[in-house]
């Protein structure tokens, strides 16, 4: 089985994580673009085109099932993707982590993520659908994806940062979800600085909502691909993965499909 996992850069790292600690005999095939990273600050129209770039790229490798693994382009281009390719199955993070949190006694709920997602109302309309008696509080946070991306994970840096969005949610919420793939890199500082919340990130709902379709025979094999080198990819490689099928720096091929 073949699984194309995409994300703007490294935070679908997280997601392709979880998804091999349930898989079995499956081959991964990743892509990150990090030559465009951030995509959350972008124009619908933008993240489309991209993320069509990467499915593309992706779909050469004959993958049974397509995950977008990002909240961004799951909720700019995941029903632009689902209609662009009708025969693919394919996942995204986003609800996975509703399912997760509707679970949950939770009333007073935060969300974080790009300025895109935070914008599109996704995790706001699907949660209240399902729970409409709770509080959900929104917030774009957007310098946290290049903390991660820069590797800085823990610190003074990060705490006043994580402070200067979350502190005033401090006695307002009682679960955060996670609502961007880069941002579970951040998870541990985060529980650390608020010990009293519930927090939920989309890779493990999504792995185990995924993993009855991910036990084969044989063991796992993982393939990288990235648009561009950047300076903390081979240690968050190095500390993610101890082996990996091949790596690779690939340019993709443009698509006019997208018009603005
Ligand atoms: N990983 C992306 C997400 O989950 C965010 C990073 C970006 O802005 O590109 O939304």
């Amino acid at each position: 089985m073949k699984v194309g996992i995409f994300d703007s850069g490294l935070g679908g790292l997280t997601v392709l994580k979880a998804l091999v600690e349930v898989a079995e005999g499956v081959e991964f095939f990743y892509l990150g673009d990090t030559a465009r990273v951030p995509y959350g600050i972008r124009s619908e129209e933008t993240v489309k085109r991209y993320s069509l770039e990467c499915s593309l790229f992706l779909k050469e490798f004959d993958i049974d099932l397509l995950v977008i693994a990002c909240n961004t382009a799951s909720a700019k281009a995941g029903d632009f993707l689902r209609k662009r390719f009708p025969s693919l199955d394919i996942y995204d993070v986003i609800e996975p982590a509703v399912e997760t949190v509707a679970k949950l006694k939770t009333t007073k709920v935060g969300v974080i993520g790009t300025p895109s997602t935070v914008g599109s109302n996704v995790y706001k309309k699907k949660l209240l659908r399902k729970k409409p008696h709770i509080k959900v509080f929104q917030k774009a946070t957007p310098l946290l994806v290049p903390l991660v991306e820069e590797g800085l994970l823990s610190g003074p840096v990060v705490d006043a940062v994580l402070n200067h969005y979350l502190s005033e949610w401090k006695n307002q919420i009682d679960t955060l979800l996670l609502g961007c793939t880069h941002y579970p890199l951040l998870e541990e500082r985060i529980k650390e600085l608020f010990p009293n919340w519930s927090v939920v990130n989309s890779a493990r709902p999504l792995a185990r909502k995924l993993a009855p379709h991910l036990k084969k025979k044989g063991s796992n094999k993982i393939h990288l691909f990235f648009t561009d080198k950047t300076a903390f990819l081979k240690n968050m490689l190095k500390a993610t993965f101890n082996k990996v099928e091949s790596f690779e720096i690939v340019s993709l091929k443009p698509t006019e499909e997208v018009k603005f």
